[in-house]
């Protein structure tokens, strides 16, 4: 059965974990461009540049993106060697394709270059997947939309569920349950929960280390409850 409930917390431990993240994310974040705006096509480009590349390399580019291109209908309208050649040194060119090509749906007969609000509609996109519709979804519309990439699976899964690897497909699923489960109640703070859970992942509780010390939810962590045992 993919959706074990057992891994699903109760309502309390799930709003304690969201106030205790959205609490830490307002006193730790890093002021990165990309939270300076709700804008769904800069908050689009951002995440798709941020998919395979780090945050540091990102930054440099995306402000230089932005200028060339500074809404989606200069992008549509853009012929695909100019746009190849300023995604030169992020790699994966198959975002910037893909992305050309969404911008020129979204503005083809006079459209409006809006892009939907509901990850299932954004999910019909060229290149959006799950994660990239739910980021869309709550970084730019403050939806009240969950979303997991590796980060969040990392986060989650050892909070909640250490039992599942986010590699299984089956026990990715589950932790998508999980983060649907623990999202605060209203979008606005569906925008700093999420953000706080790519934050937490990159700065704290990290593929390579665990800094527990640092972390603000070791009270509701089933992993630091293991990990400190005895
Ligand atoms: N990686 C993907 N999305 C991100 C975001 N909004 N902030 C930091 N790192 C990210």
């Amino acid at each position: 059965m993919p959706h074990r409930p057992k891994y699903l917390p109760d309502k309390a431990r799930a709003q304690d974990f969201s106030r205790r993240l959205r609490r830490w994310f307002r006193r730790n974040s890093r002021d990165l461009p990309w939270r300076r705006t709700r804008d769904p096509y800069r908050v689009l480009v951002s995440e798709l540049m941020l998919q395979q590349t780090q945050v540091s390399r990102v930054v440099d580019f995306y402000g230089k993106f932005l200028k060339r291109f500074p809404t989606i209908h200069t992008l549509a309208a853009a012929p695909p060697k100019r746009v190849m050649e300023s995604w030169e040194g992020l790699g994966y060119y198959a975002r910037a394709r893909n992305l050309h090509k969404l911008a020129k749906q979204v503005t083809v007969n006079g459209g409006s270059g809006a892009l939907p609000t509901v990850p299932a509609e954004l999910q019909k996109l060229p290149g959006i997947g799950a994660y990239t519709a739910g980021a869309v979804a709550s970084f730019a519309h403050e939806k009240r939309a969950a979303l997991v990439d590796t980060n969040v699976a990392r986060v989650l899964a050892r909070v909640f569920a250490p039992k599942l690897n986010p590699k299984r497909p089956s026990d990715l699923k589950c932790l998508w349950v999980i983060a649907e489960e623990v999202l605060p109640r209203t979008g606005s703070a569906t925008w700093t929960h999420n953000q706080a859970m790519m934050e937490l992942g990159a700065l704290v509780c990290t593929a390579r280390v665990k800094r527990c010390a640092d972390c603000p939810l070791t009270s509701v962590c089933l992993t630091f409850a293991s990990d400190t045992r005895g």
